[in-house]
């Protein structure tokens, strides 16, 4: 073979090297998205399009329903400085957590963090560093059987007391009329993250306070917070079944879309699968400001929410904060609003047409959304996780009848307090 042939045909061999293995660039990452109805399989899709324009490879890891035990699994894998994920999906109240395993994310984000609600972004700011881009916001909301309320004559309840009563009634009605399987409400009673945010409901709504103030003074042990809890404990048994005690989001979604409760507290994600082809309640829903407590009270909804960051050992961080980029982009918190019912951290979707034609309440609770009342997780910092074991310990033990409400806010006023003995 001349020289010009060999020269040919090993080019012709490394191009075709090069065509096999891609764009010489081409990358893998990880990205461990929740898994709470219809999350993961929005997460691989929205993969799917920025694979479509990067060419990168991405494997999309599911994580346990519940935040509690998803929050357990990143703390083992990040303790250990594992490169194995690369983005993480975190809950809005674990940036003072998990903050310090994450990549700041300002250089890459740049302007585009100035569409976001600032709460959201300043939520994310830990010692200056932007360690999370928010990707949806969550609120609790009270979804009600529209159909039933019609039936019995009934209004959508605006105090806990009005919500009880309804619901003891169509209860009655309806088992007497042959569906013994009927309950008033359902909601996260677990004990887990899920509980607190119901049960922070409760108490703010009574005028309770927010377990810890935002100046790190503990406020549990009062009159107001006693009543609200009790009220909750009031119902298990009577218009909540005991299993409550045992349900997350996803197994009170299930026994409301299957048509077995006249109400339910759940997050905006439920109003997507509860009007899909396959539900059972489809089109009988209403959604609406979750009741105050009493006529003094005051309506209270839980800020929740997810965001994504980027760990700090992950091995192609700029690759890994381009997906960040990309999955909190407006398009894809469009899709996601419009599939998923998954709320927008932009503020300029809401004006959205296409969003709000999809989710009607988006605009009716706008107010709500904007006055989500956020855990005390950024002034008990990385004490969070701690405090709210406590708070959902005490609040399980009341709801199930093992310590009465007065004993259990006061224990939980004493613990709360040694953890705070070592600051936060
Ligand atoms: C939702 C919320 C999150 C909350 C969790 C509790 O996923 O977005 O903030 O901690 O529910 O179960």
């Amino acid at each position: 073979m001349t020289l010009a042939k060999r020269i040919l045909v090993g080019t012709g061999a490394l191009l075709m090297a090069m065509i096999m293995a891609g764009p010489s660039q081409a990358a893998k990452i990880a990205i461990s998205c929740g898994a709470l109805g219809q999350e993961l399989s929005l997460c691989r899709e929205g993969v799917a399009l920025w694979i479509a324009q990067t060419g990168h490879e991405v494997s999309v890891i599911s994580t346990p329903n519940s935040s509690t035990d998803r929050l357990a699994l990143y703390q083992q894998i990040l303790a250990a400085r594992s490169s194995d994920i690369d983005v993480f999906q975190i809950d809005e109240i674990w940036p003072g957590v998990l903050g310090h395993h994450f990549m700041d994310l300002t250089p890459v984000m740049g302007d585009a963090t100035t569409r976001h609600f600032a709460a959201t972004i300043g939520n994310n700011m830990q010692d200056g560093r932007l360690v999370a881009m928010p990707w949806f916001a969550d609120a609790g909301v009270l979804y009600y059987r529209k159909d039933l309320l019609e039936k019995y004559d009934a209004s959508v309840p605006e105090t806990w007391q009005d919500l009880t009563e309804t619901a003891a009634r169509i209860q009655q009605a309806e088992r007497a009329a042959g569906n013994d399987r009927m309950w008033g409400h359902v909601f996260q009673g677990r004990a887990y993250e899920g509980l607190n945010c119901n049960a922070l409901e409760w108490v703010v709504s009574y005028n309770g306070g927010s377990v810890v103030e935002a100046d790190g003074e503990i406020s549990i042990n009062n009159d107001k917070a006693k009543e609200a809890i009790a009220m909750a404990t009031g119902w298990i048994g009577t218009i909540t079944p005991d299993e409550v005690l045992g349900y997350a989001e996803e197994e009170s979604r299930g026994v409301f879309q299957s048509g077995n409760s006249v109400f339910m507290r759940n997050w905006p994600y439920a109003w997507a699968l509860l009007n899909a082809a396959d539900s059972s309640v489809r089109g009988q829903v209403g959604v609406a400001a979750l009741p105050k407590g009493g006529a003094d009270g005051q309506s209270a909804a839980t800020l929740g929410g997810g965001q994504l960051s980027v760990s700090k050992y992950s091995e192609n961080p700029e690759i890994a904060a381009d997906l960040v980029k990309f999955l909190t982009s407006r398009d894809e918190q469009k899709r996601r609003a419009i599939k998923g019912a998954f709320r927008p951290t932009i503020a300029g979707l809401y004006d959205d047409e296409e969003i709000l034609a999809a989710n009607p309440f988006f605009g009716d609770l706008y107010e709500t959304f904007v006055h989500a009342v956020p855990r005390p997780s950024t002034v008990t910092g990385n004490k969070y996780n701690q405090v709210s074991h406590q708070f959902w310990q005490a609040v399980h033990a009341a709801l199930s009848g093992e310590v009465a409400v007065e004993q259990t806010l006061e224990n939980l006023d004493q613990n709360l307090h040694r953890i705070r003995d070592s600051g936060w």
